[in-house]
């Protein structure tokens, strides 16, 4: 029931230099990224982080990894422990480093190691504005990012934010892959458009993978 589309052959659209859009590359694993999403979320609870300016994000978050991406009254940082629960996040479930893998290698990362996934959820009218991924300390590796459930605009621009933005509707099972020359491209998420889908209901998920510490 879950996998209607499983069989719809994926597809590649170049978006920038370093970056590539990877169609329908996750559907086969739809089934166990919502079974490791459930259980990441049964542990490490979504949550909607405050940025140190003090709004309350829409979108909620949590991670899963040996890192995870959190803020606090000082800025955004990477740390080993969930603060609300004083625990480390939880393991990264098998399934997702087995895709994050195969997307890495797909888009010519095949040295990608992720050691974070940021777990985002939006609900209707919950958006991500444009900003970039520069929490990371070695910007050699790239973003790899996986769409479920409800479509969403995403805007991708380039090195200066008020450089033109592509916009681009990411659908079910879709996956983002940016590095080398656009990794640190701006880009954000449209507030999402109400409806409902079989496999998130009224929702879309994004998992974000990243190397958020140093290479060993
Ligand atoms: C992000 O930029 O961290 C998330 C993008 C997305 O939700 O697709
Ligand atoms: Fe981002």
């Amino acid at each position: 029931m879950l996998d209607l589309f499983a069989d719809e052959e994926p597809w590649q659209e170049p978006l920038a230099p370093g970056a590539v859009v990877l169609r329908r590359f996750a559907l086969p694993h739809v089934e166990a990224l919502m079974r490791g999403i459930a259980q990441v979320v049964g542990q490490s609870p979504l949550r909607h982080m405050v940025t140190p300016g003090g709004y309350t994000m829409s979108v909620a978050m949590t991670n899963c990894g040996r890192l995870g991406w959190t803020t606090n009254q000082h800025g955004y940082l990477y740390a080993p422990v969930d603060p609300q629960t004083a625990q480390p996040w939880p393991e990264m479930p098998a399934a997702f480093t087995a895709l994050c893998h195969k997307a890495s290698l797909a888009a010519g990362y095949p040295e990608f190691r992720p050691d974070a996934c940021l777990i985002n959820r939006y609900a209707p009218g919950a958006k991500l504005s444009l900003h970039q991924d520069k929490d990371e300390p070695d910007l050699r590796a790239p973003i790899v990012s996986v769409s479920l459930g409800l479509p969403a605009i995403f805007q991708f621009g380039g090195l200066k934010r008020n450089d033109p933005l592509q916009r681009l509707m990411l659908e079910h099972g879709d996956i983002v892959v940016w590095g080398g020359e656009s990794r640190l491209f701006y880009h954000g998420i449209a507030p999402l458009k109400a409806g409902y889908h079989p496999v998130t209901g009224e929702c879309r998920y994004n998992l974000t993978f990243r190397q958020a510490g140093n290479s060993e």
